[in-house]
Parts: structure tokens; C-alpha cells; sequence
């Protein structure tokens, strides 16, 4: 596996594998710190393209000034040699002054989908996000694009991108979204999750038993917004510190919904416990009409 750490370097090692053939480029954007998730998503990738790129780059512009940016946790070598495990041909690792060189000035702001949820609780996060993801696809030029359905609003805010700037990747459906890894007790996988003490990770499968449980009465045909109280109250009184928001939402447009209305709909959720905040999405089947 080679190593990019400039663009010139990465340049010329994407040109490499283009020379290869005529084969497909994937790109796996991450922020390091892997685990079976981000590993899922290279397989995913591996499987559908003839060549992975993946990045590390931990992004500056995503984190608020009172957010984790310092104490995220870095393990480059430990995180090259899992890629290189599975397969990838080139890893894009760049300094944060290789990324946004002195004088940078450009920001990628996405409205709508990005206006809600997450959005509302870290404002300019998707700013971040979106920018750094359109430099990886000018940057990469792939084929097509891996992301974990565990950021479906970041999936939502990627996919509006690429289609309102025209980063029109070559495969159909490019941006591909690929479900949740979790845990034997249902927590969906995180680089997160290594900041919780033994008691707060015990705590934590309150989230997606109480998610599935919620789910389970909306299809049913209680009302939505007392199971997500209830939801919100199981939480609490499981440890969770607060709930940031628990909110049923178009699966397509995110907007909140009172209930069912026959179309995709998404259950999502953000949670404190303790100092750390978890995330996490689930679909819930349209009621039959
Ligand atoms: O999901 C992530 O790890 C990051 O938000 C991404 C997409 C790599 C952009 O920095």
C-alpha cells in the first residue's frame, strides 16, 4: 500500500492506478481511528471497485471551538497497517497544512439538510464536512464513494453536494451508504466510544434497545411523539445525561414527522452521557396504507 501524505504524491499514485486499467476507483474517507466499521465499509468498497483509496485526515473545520479536535484520538501506523490488511492500494494521509494551505479561504455550506438535527446542535460541522469531502473528490477523482449510514444526515449533506456542484462520479449511484456496524449489544460502532468509562459503555446499549423499542411502537401505531418520550426517559434513567434530540424524520428531506405518511422514514438520535456525545439512525418501515 502506498502512502500519500502531499498532493503531488497522491497525484501521481491515483494517475498510477489509472494506468493500471481500465478498473474502478472507491474512495473510504475517514478520520482514522478504525474500526470493524470503517473496515466494513473498505470491504464494501473492495468488493464493488478494482482499486481503494482511503483517507485519513482528522478535519479541523468539523469540529466546534469547544469539540473534541485535540483530544481525537490519532493512531496513523496502527490505522495504515488495517487498510493495507484489507487490500487498499493507496492511503491519503495529509497534514492539516497540506489540506488547507495558507490562505485558504473557501467554505462548502449545504442549507437544508444540513439545518436540523446535528446541524442545529454543531453549527458550521457540516460546513466542514462538506468542504473537506468536495476537496477528497476533487482531489481523488474517484469512481464512486463509501460513508457509513451511522452520519445518515452527513450521508444526506454529502449526496446534496455532489449533486448541486456537479461532482459527478462516474458510477451511477456513487455515493454509496452503507449500514451500521454494531456491537453485540446493539451500540453502533464509533471512535467515540473509547472515550466511555466501563459504566457509561454498559449505559450506552440503552440507546439502541430504547431506538428499537420506539420503532417497534410507531409501526405499531402509537403515537410518535410519546414513544419518543418515552425513549427519551428510558435514556435518562439508563444514564444518558441528556438527549440532544430524538426525532422521526422523512428518510429522503430529514424533516421531522409527526407520524408515519407511508413514506421512508428514519428514527434519529444524539445523546450525551457523560462528556461524550453518540449518534444514531435506524429506519422505521412505513406503515402499510
Ligand atoms: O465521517 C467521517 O469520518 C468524516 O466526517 C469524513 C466523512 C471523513 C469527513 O471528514
Amino acid at each position: 500500500m502506498q502512502i500519500a501524505t502531499t498532493r503531488d504524491v497522491l497525484r501521481n499514485a491515483v494517475a498510477g492506478l489509472r494506468r493500471q486499467g481500465a478498473g474502478r476507483i472507491a474512495l473510504v474517507p475517514t478520520m482514522g481511528a478504525l474500526h470493524e466499521g470503517h473496515l466494513t465499509l473498505v470491504r464494501r468498497a473492495r468488493a464493488e471497485a478494482d482499486h481503494v483509496v482511503a483517507s485519513i485526515f482528522v478535519n479541523p473545520r468539523q469540529f466546534g471551538p469547544k469539540e473534541d479536535l485535540a483530544a481525537y484520538p490519532r493512531q496513523l501506523a496502527e490505522d495504515a497497517a488495517m487498510l493495507e490488511a484489507e487490500g487498499v492500494a493507496l492511503l491519503w494521509a495529509p497534514t492539516v497544512e497540506e489540506m488547507y494551505p495558507a490562505g485558504f479561504v473557501t467554505n462548502v455550506s449545504v442549507a437544508g439538510v444540513s439545518e436540523g438535527l446535528c446541524g442545529a446542535a454543531r453549527p458550521g460541522h457540516f460546513d466542514g464536512v462538506a468542504t473537506v469531502v468536495c476537496k477528497l473528490f476533487n482531489q481523488v477523482q474517484p469512481d464512486m464513494a463509501f460513508f457509513g449510514e451511522k452520519d445518515f444526515q452527513q450521508l444526506a449533506v454529502i449526496r446534496a453536494m455532489a449533486r448541486d456542484l456537479d461532482l459527478t462520479l462516474p458510477h451511477a449511484d456513487a455515493i454509496i451508504g452503507v449500514p451500521t456496524v454494531r456491537e453485540a449489544d446493539g451500540l453502533a460502532m464509533s471512535s467515540r466510544n473509547r472515550y466511555l468509562s466501563p459504566e457509561q459503555r454498559a449505559a450506552a446499549a440503552a440507546l439502541p434497545r430504547a431506538m428499537r423499542k420506539a420503532i417497534a411502537a410507531i409501526v405499531g401505531g402509537a403515537n410518535a411523539t410519546a414513544a419518543l418520550a418515552e425513549l427519551e426517559a428510558e435514556m435518562t434513567s439508563a444514564g444518558f445525561t441528556s438527549v440532544d434530540y430524538a426525532v422521526l424524520a422523512d428518510a429522503a428531506s430529514l424533516a421531522p414527522l409527526t407520524a408515519l405518511d407511508g413514506a421512508p422514514a428514519r428514527l434519529l438520535v444524539a445523546a450525551r452521557i457523560g462528556g461524550t456525545r453518540l449518534i444514531d439512525n435506524m429506519a422505521v418501515m412505513p406503515a402499510l396504507k
